[in-house]
Protein backbone atom coordinates (compact mmCIF):
# COMPACT_ATOMS: atom_id res chain seq x y z
CA UNK A 1 0.00 0.00 0.00
CA UNK A 2 1.01 3.72 -0.32
CA UNK A 3 2.70 5.58 2.41
CA UNK A 4 -0.48 8.35 2.25
CA UNK A 5 -2.17 9.46 5.76
CA UNK A 6 -4.00 6.26 6.53
CA UNK A 7 -7.53 7.39 6.37
CA UNK A 8 -6.96 7.72 2.21
CA UNK A 9 -6.69 4.00 1.62
CA UNK A 10 -7.59 2.36 4.93
CA UNK A 11 -9.59 -0.82 5.34
CA UNK A 12 -12.37 0.24 8.33
CA UNK A 13 -14.62 -2.48 10.07
CA UNK A 14 -18.22 -1.40 11.08
CA UNK A 15 -18.97 -2.46 14.24
CA UNK A 16 -22.71 -2.58 15.22
CA UNK A 17 -22.19 -2.44 18.19
CA UNK A 18 -25.56 -4.41 19.76
CA UNK A 19 -25.10 -7.03 17.25
CA UNK A 20 -21.35 -7.22 17.47
CA UNK A 21 -20.21 -9.85 20.80
CA UNK A 22 -22.24 -10.02 23.97
CA UNK A 23 -19.73 -10.54 26.53
CA UNK A 24 -21.72 -9.82 29.92
CA UNK A 25 -24.73 -12.36 28.62
CA UNK A 26 -27.55 -9.98 28.56
CA UNK A 27 -28.20 -10.50 24.69
CA UNK A 28 -27.09 -7.28 23.56
CA UNK A 29 -23.51 -6.85 22.15
CA UNK A 30 -21.03 -4.63 24.09
CA UNK A 31 -17.76 -2.97 24.83
CA UNK A 32 -16.18 -5.83 26.26
CA UNK A 33 -17.09 -8.07 23.65
CA UNK A 34 -15.26 -5.91 21.23
CA UNK A 35 -12.20 -6.16 22.95
CA UNK A 36 -12.28 -9.75 23.23
CA UNK A 37 -12.62 -9.78 19.29
CA UNK A 38 -9.56 -7.45 18.71
CA UNK A 39 -7.55 -10.02 17.88
CA UNK A 40 -9.85 -11.69 15.55
CA UNK A 41 -10.27 -8.50 13.61
CA UNK A 42 -6.79 -7.71 13.59
CA UNK A 43 -6.05 -10.97 12.01
CA UNK A 44 -8.84 -10.07 9.51
CA UNK A 45 -6.34 -7.46 7.81
CA UNK A 46 -8.53 -4.09 8.89
CA UNK A 47 -6.95 -0.85 10.10
CA UNK A 48 -9.88 0.62 11.90
CA UNK A 49 -13.06 0.07 13.38
CA UNK A 50 -16.32 2.66 12.96
CA UNK A 51 -18.51 1.85 15.67
CA UNK A 52 -22.02 2.39 15.49
CA UNK A 53 -23.84 5.21 18.58
CA UNK A 54 -22.34 3.63 21.67
CA UNK A 55 -23.73 6.84 23.99
CA UNK A 56 -26.18 6.68 26.19
CA UNK A 57 -29.65 6.48 24.76
CA UNK A 58 -33.46 4.83 25.13
CA UNK A 59 -32.75 3.05 21.80
CA UNK A 60 -35.59 4.40 20.21
CA UNK A 61 -33.22 3.79 16.97
CA UNK A 62 -30.75 1.58 18.05
CA UNK A 63 -28.41 4.11 19.56
CA UNK A 64 -29.36 6.87 17.10
CA UNK A 65 -30.80 9.22 19.47
CA UNK A 66 -28.51 10.01 21.86
CA UNK A 67 -29.84 11.39 25.64
CA UNK A 68 -25.83 11.69 26.46
CA UNK A 69 -23.23 12.48 23.88
CA UNK A 70 -20.65 11.97 26.73
CA UNK A 71 -21.86 9.30 28.82
CA UNK A 72 -21.62 5.32 27.24
CA UNK A 73 -25.07 3.60 27.08
CA UNK A 74 -25.52 1.47 30.21
CA UNK A 75 -25.86 -2.13 27.64
CA UNK A 76 -22.35 -1.54 26.21
CA UNK A 77 -20.10 -0.47 29.18
CA UNK A 78 -18.64 2.60 30.66
CA UNK A 79 -16.68 5.88 29.11
CA UNK A 80 -13.78 3.45 31.34
CA UNK A 81 -14.66 0.81 29.07
CA UNK A 82 -14.23 2.82 26.33
CA UNK A 83 -11.03 4.20 27.39
CA UNK A 84 -9.93 0.86 27.50
CA UNK A 85 -11.26 -0.25 24.58
CA UNK A 86 -9.04 2.83 22.79
CA UNK A 87 -5.91 1.72 24.16
CA UNK A 88 -6.48 -2.25 23.46
CA UNK A 89 -7.34 -1.36 20.19
CA UNK A 90 -4.52 1.05 19.10
CA UNK A 91 -2.66 -1.92 20.49
CA UNK A 92 -3.50 -3.88 18.25
CA UNK A 93 -2.68 -1.28 15.48
CA UNK A 94 -6.44 -0.61 14.91
CA UNK A 95 -7.91 3.16 14.82
CA UNK A 96 -11.69 3.94 16.46
CA UNK A 97 -13.91 6.02 14.93
CA UNK A 98 -17.08 6.15 16.78
CA UNK A 99 -20.63 7.82 15.21
CA UNK A 100 -21.88 10.94 15.85
CA UNK A 101 -25.51 12.03 15.65
CA UNK A 102 -25.47 15.94 15.11
CA UNK A 103 -28.68 15.96 13.11
CA UNK A 104 -31.09 15.22 15.99
CA UNK A 105 -30.97 14.10 19.70
CA UNK A 106 -32.55 11.96 21.88
CA UNK A 107 -36.63 13.23 23.42
CA UNK A 108 -34.61 11.92 26.45
CA UNK A 109 -31.68 14.50 25.97
CA UNK A 110 -31.77 17.15 28.86
CA UNK A 111 -32.19 20.17 26.44
CA UNK A 112 -34.97 18.29 25.14
CA UNK A 113 -36.76 17.96 28.84
CA UNK A 114 -35.68 21.87 28.95
CA UNK A 115 -37.55 21.94 25.50
CA UNK A 116 -40.44 20.43 26.87
CA UNK A 117 -40.57 22.76 30.27
CA UNK A 118 -40.51 25.61 28.21
CA UNK A 119 -37.32 26.91 30.08
CA UNK A 120 -35.96 30.11 28.29
CA UNK A 121 -34.21 29.84 25.21
CA UNK A 122 -34.81 25.57 25.52
CA UNK A 123 -37.07 25.71 22.60
CA UNK A 124 -34.83 27.88 20.32
CA UNK A 125 -31.80 24.76 19.94
CA UNK A 126 -34.97 22.81 18.63
CA UNK A 127 -37.14 23.50 15.58
CA UNK A 128 -40.53 23.83 17.47
CA UNK A 129 -43.37 25.56 15.40
CA UNK A 130 -47.19 26.75 15.66
CA UNK A 131 -49.32 24.05 13.97
CA UNK A 132 -51.64 24.46 10.63
CA UNK A 133 -55.31 24.76 10.02
CA UNK A 134 -57.71 25.78 13.30
CA UNK A 135 -56.56 25.86 16.56
CA UNK A 136 -52.88 24.46 14.70
CA UNK A 137 -54.20 20.85 14.94
CA UNK A 138 -52.14 20.46 12.08
CA UNK A 139 -48.60 19.83 11.32
CA UNK A 140 -46.39 23.15 10.41
CA UNK A 141 -46.09 21.81 6.96
CA UNK A 142 -45.98 18.28 4.72
CA UNK A 143 -42.54 16.95 5.66
CA UNK A 144 -42.13 13.04 6.28
CA UNK A 145 -40.68 11.18 8.69
CA UNK A 146 -37.78 8.46 7.18
CA UNK A 147 -39.57 6.18 8.96
CA UNK A 148 -43.23 7.13 8.17
CA UNK A 149 -46.27 9.49 9.34
CA UNK A 150 -45.47 13.14 9.47
CA UNK A 151 -42.00 14.68 10.44
CA UNK A 152 -43.89 16.67 13.61
CA UNK A 153 -45.05 15.56 16.96
CA UNK A 154 -47.43 17.96 19.32
CA UNK A 155 -46.75 19.04 22.83
CA UNK A 156 -48.54 19.07 25.53
CA UNK A 157 -48.88 23.14 25.19
CA UNK A 158 -49.96 22.54 21.52
CA UNK A 159 -46.99 23.42 19.34
CA UNK A 160 -45.30 20.77 16.87
CA UNK A 161 -41.42 19.55 17.39
CA UNK A 162 -39.36 18.57 14.24
CA UNK A 163 -38.22 15.39 13.83
CA UNK A 164 -37.28 13.73 9.99
CA UNK A 165 -36.80 10.42 11.90
CA UNK A 166 -38.54 9.03 14.84
CA UNK A 167 -40.38 11.31 17.27
CA UNK A 168 -37.77 10.09 19.68
CA UNK A 169 -35.08 11.85 17.38
CA UNK A 170 -36.15 16.11 17.68
CA UNK A 171 -33.83 17.60 15.23
CA UNK A 172 -31.95 20.24 16.16
CA UNK A 173 -31.40 23.89 15.37
CA UNK A 174 -28.12 24.25 13.54
CA UNK A 175 -28.82 28.29 13.02
CA UNK A 176 -28.05 28.84 17.08
CA UNK A 177 -24.63 29.14 17.93
CA UNK A 178 -25.27 27.03 21.37
CA UNK A 179 -25.59 23.80 18.96
CA UNK A 180 -22.26 24.37 16.86
CA UNK A 181 -20.51 24.69 20.49
CA UNK A 182 -21.96 22.01 22.28
CA UNK A 183 -20.94 19.48 19.10
CA UNK A 184 -17.22 21.05 18.95
CA UNK A 185 -17.35 20.36 22.95
CA UNK A 186 -18.52 17.18 22.21
CA UNK A 187 -15.71 16.32 19.84
CA UNK A 188 -13.02 17.67 21.88
CA UNK A 189 -14.35 15.27 24.64
CA UNK A 190 -13.87 11.82 22.81
CA UNK A 191 -10.46 13.30 20.83
CA UNK A 192 -9.13 14.06 24.34
CA UNK A 193 -9.50 10.26 25.22
CA UNK A 194 -7.45 9.37 21.92
CA UNK A 195 -10.50 7.98 19.07
CA UNK A 196 -9.43 8.45 15.65
CA UNK A 197 -12.17 10.74 14.52
CA UNK A 198 -16.07 10.47 13.70
CA UNK A 199 -18.86 9.11 10.97
CA UNK A 200 -20.81 11.87 10.94
CA UNK A 201 -24.67 11.17 10.95
CA UNK A 202 -26.92 12.27 8.57
CA UNK A 203 -24.03 14.92 7.64
CA UNK A 204 -26.51 16.37 4.65
CA UNK A 205 -29.25 17.12 6.83
CA UNK A 206 -27.99 19.52 9.76
CA UNK A 207 -29.14 22.92 7.56
CA UNK A 208 -32.82 23.85 7.09
CA UNK A 209 -34.69 26.28 5.65
CA UNK A 210 -36.11 28.59 8.16
CA UNK A 211 -38.96 29.47 6.44
CA UNK A 212 -39.78 25.36 6.70
CA UNK A 213 -41.58 25.38 3.11
CA UNK A 214 -43.84 22.24 2.00
CA UNK A 215 -42.05 19.72 -0.24
CA UNK A 216 -43.40 20.08 -3.27
CA UNK A 217 -43.07 16.27 -3.05
CA UNK A 218 -43.59 15.08 0.63
CA UNK A 219 -41.78 11.31 -0.89
CA UNK A 220 -38.74 12.93 -2.12
CA UNK A 221 -36.31 12.97 1.17
CA UNK A 222 -33.06 12.77 -1.23
CA UNK A 223 -33.87 15.86 -2.56
CA UNK A 224 -33.48 14.73 -6.86
CA UNK A 225 -36.34 17.27 -7.64
CA UNK A 226 -34.81 19.94 -6.46
CA UNK A 227 -32.12 22.22 -7.63
CA UNK A 228 -28.49 21.86 -6.51
CA UNK A 229 -28.85 22.91 -2.97
CA UNK A 230 -32.86 23.91 -2.94
CA UNK A 231 -34.17 21.14 -1.11
CA UNK A 232 -35.43 22.62 2.28
CA UNK A 233 -33.47 20.24 4.35
CA UNK A 234 -31.27 18.30 2.50
CA UNK A 235 -27.79 19.19 1.43
CA UNK A 236 -28.16 23.20 1.95
CA UNK A 237 -25.41 25.62 1.57
CA UNK A 238 -24.46 26.05 5.05
CA UNK A 239 -23.50 22.71 5.83
CA UNK A 240 -19.91 23.01 5.01
CA UNK A 241 -19.12 25.97 7.44
CA UNK A 242 -20.51 23.47 10.36
CA UNK A 243 -17.48 21.00 9.02
CA UNK A 244 -14.63 23.38 8.01
CA UNK A 245 -15.02 23.98 11.94
CA UNK A 246 -15.02 20.60 12.94
CA UNK A 247 -11.90 20.57 10.70
CA UNK A 248 -10.05 22.55 13.08
CA UNK A 249 -11.03 21.00 15.89
CA UNK A 250 -9.44 17.80 14.17
CA UNK A 251 -6.53 19.30 13.25
CA UNK A 252 -6.17 20.83 16.75
CA UNK A 253 -5.41 17.07 17.37
CA UNK A 254 -1.81 15.19 17.05
CA UNK A 255 -1.99 12.43 15.01
CA UNK A 256 -4.22 12.42 11.92
CA UNK A 257 -8.13 12.21 13.29
CA UNK A 258 -10.39 11.86 10.68
CA UNK A 259 -14.16 12.64 9.45
CA UNK A 260 -16.31 10.06 7.07
CA UNK A 261 -19.59 12.28 6.40
CA UNK A 262 -22.49 9.70 5.73
CA UNK A 263 -23.84 12.57 3.26
CA UNK A 264 -26.86 11.65 1.17
CA UNK A 265 -26.39 13.79 -1.85
CA UNK A 266 -28.95 14.42 -4.59
CA UNK A 267 -26.14 14.10 -7.37
CA UNK A 268 -22.18 12.78 -6.89
CA UNK A 269 -20.36 16.33 -7.27
CA UNK A 270 -22.44 17.78 -4.90
CA UNK A 271 -20.76 15.07 -2.39
CA UNK A 272 -17.40 16.97 -3.00
CA UNK A 273 -18.60 19.94 -1.31
CA UNK A 274 -18.20 18.20 1.74
CA UNK A 275 -14.53 17.16 1.57
CA UNK A 276 -13.22 20.48 -0.04
CA UNK A 277 -10.05 21.36 1.13
CA UNK A 278 -10.16 22.38 5.26
CA UNK A 279 -14.28 20.45 5.51
CA UNK A 280 -13.81 16.43 5.62
CA UNK A 281 -11.66 13.94 4.86
CA UNK A 282 -13.79 11.51 3.34
CA UNK A 283 -17.77 10.49 2.60
CA UNK A 284 -19.05 7.65 2.03
CA UNK A 285 -20.09 6.95 -1.38
CA UNK A 286 -23.73 5.46 -1.79
CA UNK A 287 -23.52 5.78 -5.70
CA UNK A 288 -21.16 2.67 -5.86
CA UNK A 289 -23.63 0.73 -2.75
CA UNK A 290 -26.74 1.18 -4.70
CA UNK A 291 -25.29 0.34 -8.01
CA UNK A 292 -27.02 -3.06 -9.24
CA UNK A 293 -24.58 -5.45 -10.40
CA UNK A 294 -23.96 -4.74 -14.04
CA UNK A 295 -21.12 -3.47 -15.63
CA UNK A 296 -21.80 -0.37 -17.07
CA UNK A 297 -23.94 0.68 -13.83
CA UNK A 298 -20.88 -0.08 -11.36
CA UNK A 299 -18.04 1.70 -14.04
CA UNK A 300 -20.06 4.97 -14.08
CA UNK A 301 -20.73 4.82 -10.33
CA UNK A 302 -16.68 4.15 -9.95
CA UNK A 303 -15.59 6.96 -12.57
CA UNK A 304 -18.31 9.64 -11.22
CA UNK A 305 -17.42 9.67 -8.22
CA UNK A 306 -13.68 9.10 -8.11
CA UNK A 307 -13.85 11.62 -10.38
CA UNK A 308 -15.57 14.47 -8.26
CA UNK A 309 -13.53 13.60 -4.96
CA UNK A 310 -10.55 13.51 -6.87
CA UNK A 311 -11.09 16.96 -8.10
CA UNK A 312 -12.14 17.96 -4.74
CA UNK A 313 -8.44 16.46 -3.52
CA UNK A 314 -10.27 13.62 -1.65
CA UNK A 315 -10.12 9.60 -1.59
CA UNK A 316 -12.63 7.73 -2.46
CA UNK A 317 -14.08 5.23 0.11
CA UNK A 318 -16.32 2.14 -1.02
CA UNK A 319 -18.99 0.21 0.75
CA UNK A 320 -21.39 -2.07 -0.24
CA UNK A 321 -22.95 -3.04 3.18
CA UNK A 322 -24.07 -1.30 6.65
CA UNK A 323 -26.62 -1.53 9.22
CA UNK A 324 -29.13 0.53 6.66
CA UNK A 325 -29.44 -1.41 3.25
CA UNK A 326 -30.04 -5.13 2.83
CA UNK A 327 -26.64 -6.98 3.16
CA UNK A 328 -25.26 -7.31 -0.30
CA UNK A 329 -25.13 -11.43 -0.99
CA UNK A 330 -28.65 -11.17 -0.92
CA UNK A 331 -29.39 -8.12 -3.01
CA UNK A 332 -26.94 -9.34 -5.76
CA UNK A 333 -29.32 -12.46 -6.04
CA UNK A 334 -32.26 -10.68 -6.49
CA UNK A 335 -34.54 -10.58 -9.68
CA UNK A 336 -33.42 -6.90 -10.00
CA UNK A 337 -31.13 -4.60 -11.89
CA UNK A 338 -33.14 -1.36 -10.54
CA UNK A 339 -31.21 0.82 -8.60
CA UNK A 340 -32.59 1.48 -5.63
CA UNK A 341 -33.32 4.93 -4.86
CA UNK A 342 -34.10 4.59 -1.48
CA UNK A 343 -31.87 2.14 0.13
CA UNK A 344 -32.57 2.71 3.60
CA UNK A 345 -35.93 0.98 3.44
CA UNK A 346 -36.13 -2.27 3.13
CA UNK A 347 -39.48 -3.09 1.66
CA UNK A 348 -40.39 -6.95 1.27
CA UNK A 349 -40.26 -8.08 -2.76
CA UNK A 350 -41.75 -10.70 -4.77
CA UNK A 351 -39.25 -12.93 -5.71
CA UNK A 352 -36.47 -15.43 -4.83
CA UNK A 353 -33.36 -14.78 -3.47
CA UNK A 354 -30.84 -16.73 -4.88
CA UNK A 355 -28.37 -16.91 -2.60
CA UNK A 356 -25.78 -18.73 -4.28
CA UNK A 357 -25.85 -16.49 -6.89
CA UNK A 358 -25.74 -13.84 -4.82
CA UNK A 359 -23.02 -15.09 -2.63
CA UNK A 360 -20.83 -15.63 -5.83
CA UNK A 361 -21.29 -12.37 -7.05
CA UNK A 362 -20.24 -11.03 -3.37
CA UNK A 363 -17.08 -12.77 -3.59
CA UNK A 364 -16.85 -11.17 -6.73
CA UNK A 365 -17.56 -7.23 -5.71
CA UNK A 366 -14.85 -7.56 -2.83
CA UNK A 367 -12.17 -8.22 -5.28
CA UNK A 368 -13.60 -5.00 -7.54
CA UNK A 369 -13.78 -3.05 -4.24
CA UNK A 370 -10.83 -3.65 -2.65
CA UNK A 371 -8.79 -3.54 -5.88
CA UNK A 372 -9.84 0.38 -5.95
CA UNK A 373 -8.35 3.16 -5.48
CA UNK A 374 -9.06 4.79 -1.63
CA UNK A 375 -10.23 3.48 1.48
CA UNK A 376 -13.17 0.62 1.81
CA UNK A 377 -15.49 -0.29 4.90
CA UNK A 378 -16.55 -3.80 6.02
CA UNK A 379 -19.70 -3.81 7.72
CA UNK A 380 -19.49 -6.75 10.11
CA UNK A 381 -20.45 -9.78 9.27
CA UNK A 382 -19.87 -9.72 5.69
CA UNK A 383 -16.49 -11.01 5.74
CA UNK A 384 -18.70 -14.26 6.78
CA UNK A 385 -20.74 -14.20 3.92
CA UNK A 386 -23.88 -13.06 6.03
CA UNK A 387 -27.35 -12.71 4.02
CA UNK A 388 -30.24 -10.53 4.98
CA UNK A 389 -32.25 -12.20 7.32
CA UNK A 390 -35.37 -12.06 5.40
CA UNK A 391 -37.90 -13.96 7.86
CA UNK A 392 -37.33 -12.18 11.33
CA UNK A 393 -41.06 -12.69 13.09
CA UNK A 394 -42.64 -9.77 12.78
CA UNK A 395 -43.50 -9.18 16.58
CA UNK A 396 -39.51 -9.09 17.12
CA UNK A 397 -38.82 -6.46 14.82
CA UNK A 398 -37.02 -3.54 16.50
CA UNK A 399 -36.49 -1.13 13.44
CA UNK A 400 -39.06 2.26 14.13
CA UNK A 401 -39.51 1.87 10.90
CA UNK A 402 -42.18 -1.26 11.21
CA UNK A 403 -44.00 0.59 13.49
CA UNK A 404 -44.12 4.13 12.01
CA UNK A 405 -45.13 2.41 8.11
CA UNK A 406 -48.03 0.85 9.83
CA UNK A 407 -46.73 -2.19 9.35
CA UNK A 408 -45.86 -2.21 5.86
CA UNK A 409 -42.20 -1.41 5.93
CA UNK A 410 -40.23 -3.63 7.34
CA UNK A 411 -37.02 -1.96 8.44
CA UNK A 412 -33.53 -2.73 8.43
CA UNK A 413 -33.25 -5.17 11.22
CA UNK A 414 -32.72 -8.18 9.02
CA UNK A 415 -28.94 -6.22 8.11
CA UNK A 416 -28.58 -6.44 11.61
CA UNK A 417 -29.12 -10.14 13.52
CA UNK A 418 -25.96 -10.91 16.04
CA UNK A 419 -23.34 -12.61 14.55
CA UNK A 420 -22.16 -16.03 14.68
CA UNK A 421 -19.21 -16.69 16.43
CA UNK A 422 -18.91 -20.14 16.84
CA UNK A 423 -20.80 -23.48 16.00
CA UNK A 424 -20.42 -25.33 19.42
CA UNK A 425 -19.20 -22.97 21.89
CA UNK A 426 -21.37 -20.19 23.93
CA UNK A 427 -24.93 -19.10 23.44
CA UNK A 428 -26.76 -17.75 20.07
CA UNK A 429 -24.19 -19.20 17.97
CA UNK A 430 -21.55 -18.11 20.04
CA UNK A 431 -22.44 -14.27 20.33
CA UNK A 432 -22.97 -14.46 23.83
CA UNK A 433 -21.47 -16.75 26.67
CA UNK A 434 -23.04 -20.04 27.77
CA UNK A 435 -26.18 -19.58 29.63
CA UNK A 436 -26.96 -15.84 28.32
CA UNK A 437 -30.31 -14.54 27.38
CA UNK A 438 -31.38 -14.59 23.83
CA UNK A 439 -30.03 -12.13 21.72
CA UNK A 440 -31.99 -8.56 21.15
CA UNK A 441 -33.33 -9.92 17.81
CA UNK A 442 -33.95 -13.79 16.96
CA UNK A 443 -30.61 -15.32 14.95
CA UNK A 444 -32.29 -17.70 12.05
CA UNK A 445 -32.43 -21.54 11.68
CA UNK A 446 -28.45 -22.58 10.20
CA UNK A 447 -26.83 -19.43 11.39
CA UNK A 448 -24.52 -21.31 12.47
CA UNK A 449 -23.54 -22.85 9.07
CA UNK A 450 -21.81 -19.04 8.84
CA UNK A 451 -20.15 -18.85 12.94
CA UNK A 452 -16.54 -17.68 12.51
CA UNK A 453 -15.25 -21.04 13.42
CA UNK A 454 -16.63 -22.73 11.24
CA UNK A 455 -15.12 -21.27 8.36
CA UNK A 456 -11.54 -20.57 9.70
CA UNK A 457 -8.60 -22.16 8.08
CA UNK A 458 -11.10 -23.29 5.35
CA UNK A 459 -9.82 -22.30 2.13
CA UNK A 460 -12.94 -21.73 0.18
CA UNK A 461 -14.58 -19.87 2.76
CA UNK A 462 -15.88 -15.91 2.76
CA UNK A 463 -13.87 -15.44 6.05
CA UNK A 464 -10.77 -16.62 3.98
CA UNK A 465 -11.18 -14.81 0.85
CA UNK A 466 -11.42 -11.79 3.18
CA UNK A 467 -8.62 -12.36 5.11
CA UNK A 468 -6.38 -12.76 1.78
CA UNK A 469 -7.73 -10.03 0.24
CA UNK A 470 -6.86 -7.72 2.35
CA UNK A 471 -3.85 -9.40 3.12
CA UNK A 472 -2.71 -9.11 -0.18
CA UNK A 473 -4.19 -5.62 -0.17
CA UNK A 474 -2.02 -4.06 2.33
CA UNK A 475 1.43 -5.64 0.85
CA UNK A 476 0.84 -5.13 -2.66
CA UNK A 477 2.83 -1.60 -3.66
CA UNK A 478 -0.18 -0.83 -6.18
CA UNK A 479 -3.46 -1.19 -4.52
CA UNK A 480 -4.62 1.66 -1.29
CA UNK A 481 -4.62 5.11 -2.67
CA UNK A 482 -3.47 6.35 -5.87
CA UNK A 483 -4.64 5.58 -9.47
CA UNK A 484 -6.24 3.41 -11.99
CA UNK A 485 -7.04 2.82 -15.55
CA UNK A 486 -9.59 0.92 -17.01
CA UNK A 487 -8.73 -1.71 -19.65
CA UNK A 488 -11.63 -2.78 -21.23
CA UNK A 489 -13.81 -0.69 -23.28
CA UNK A 490 -17.41 0.73 -21.87
CA UNK A 491 -20.18 -1.66 -22.25
CA UNK A 492 -17.84 -4.89 -21.92
CA UNK A 493 -19.40 -7.32 -19.81
CA UNK A 494 -16.02 -7.47 -18.17
CA UNK A 495 -14.33 -5.13 -16.55
CA UNK A 496 -10.61 -5.19 -16.45
CA UNK A 497 -8.75 -2.56 -14.84
CA UNK A 498 -5.16 -1.68 -13.48
CA UNK A 499 -2.90 -0.14 -11.40
CA UNK A 500 0.59 0.11 -11.37
CA UNK A 501 3.42 -1.08 -10.51
CA UNK A 502 2.27 -4.51 -11.99
CA UNK A 503 -1.85 -4.93 -11.11
CA UNK A 504 -4.54 -5.62 -12.63
CA UNK A 505 -8.39 -6.80 -11.75
CA UNK A 506 -10.54 -8.64 -13.95
CA UNK A 507 -14.37 -9.04 -13.11
CA UNK A 508 -16.27 -11.02 -15.23
CA UNK A 509 -20.40 -10.17 -15.14
CA UNK A 510 -21.27 -11.94 -18.73
CA UNK A 511 -22.83 -15.42 -19.02
CA UNK A 512 -19.65 -17.10 -20.09
CA UNK A 513 -16.44 -17.75 -19.38
CA UNK A 514 -13.65 -15.91 -20.25
CA UNK A 515 -10.13 -15.86 -21.21
CA UNK A 516 -7.78 -14.73 -18.42
CA UNK A 517 -5.44 -11.52 -20.33
CA UNK A 518 -1.97 -12.09 -20.76
CA UNK A 519 -0.12 -11.96 -17.37
CA UNK A 520 2.78 -13.13 -14.92
CA UNK A 521 0.63 -14.93 -11.84
CA UNK A 522 -2.92 -15.31 -10.78
CA UNK A 523 -2.36 -13.79 -7.24
CA UNK A 524 -6.31 -14.36 -5.95
CA UNK A 525 -9.41 -15.42 -7.35
CA UNK A 526 -12.80 -15.25 -5.94
CA UNK A 527 -14.10 -19.20 -7.31
CA UNK A 528 -11.70 -21.45 -8.81
CA UNK A 529 -10.47 -20.76 -12.32
CA UNK A 530 -12.68 -23.17 -14.85
CA UNK A 531 -9.46 -24.74 -16.89
CA UNK A 532 -7.85 -21.50 -16.64
CA UNK A 533 -10.89 -19.16 -17.52
CA UNK A 534 -12.66 -16.90 -15.44
CA UNK A 535 -16.22 -17.86 -15.05
CA UNK A 536 -19.69 -16.11 -14.82
CA UNK A 537 -19.85 -13.48 -11.80
CA UNK A 538 -15.95 -14.18 -10.84
CA UNK A 539 -13.53 -12.02 -10.54
CA UNK A 540 -9.13 -12.19 -10.40
CA UNK A 541 -6.43 -10.52 -9.25
CA UNK A 542 -3.29 -10.84 -11.27
CA UNK A 543 0.55 -9.86 -11.27
CA UNK A 544 1.18 -8.33 -14.96
CA UNK A 545 3.91 -6.59 -16.92
C1 LIG B 1 -28.47 7.38 9.59
C2 LIG B 1 -28.19 6.07 10.28
C3 LIG B 1 -29.48 5.37 10.52
C4 LIG B 1 -30.34 6.23 11.43
C5 LIG B 1 -30.50 7.63 10.86
C6 LIG B 1 -31.03 8.59 11.90
O1 LIG B 1 -29.01 7.23 8.33
O2 LIG B 1 -27.27 5.32 9.54
O3 LIG B 1 -29.31 4.09 11.07
O4 LIG B 1 -31.61 5.65 11.57
O5 LIG B 1 -29.29 8.17 10.42
O6 LIG B 1 -30.06 8.89 12.86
Amino acid sequence: MSDSPWWRDAVIYQVYIRSFADADGDGIGDIAGIRERLPYLAALGVDALWINPWYASPQADAGYDVADYRAIEPAYGTVADAEKLIVDAHEHGLRLVPDIVPNHTSDQHVWFRAALADEPGARARYVFRPGSGPDGAEPPNNWRSHFGGPAWTRVADGSWYLHLFDPGQPDLNWANPEVAAEFEAVLRFWFDRGVDGFRIDVAHGLVKDPALPDLTDPRDQLGRSYPAGGHPYVDREGVEEIYEAWRRVADSYPGERMFVAEAWTPAPERLARYVAPGRLHTAFNFDYLVAPWDPAALREAIDVTTGHLRAAGAPATWVLSNHDVVRHPSRYGRPTTEREEVPTSTVARDGATDLVLGTRRARAALLLEAALPGGMYVYQGEELGLPEVEDIPDDARQDPTWQRSGFTVRGRDGARVPLPWSATAGTSAGFSPPGATAPWLPQPAGWTDYAADRQEGDPDSVLELYRAALRRRRAHPALGDGDMAWVSAPGDAVLHLRREPGFACVVNLGLEPVDLPAHDEVLLASVPLEGGRLGPDAAVWLAVS
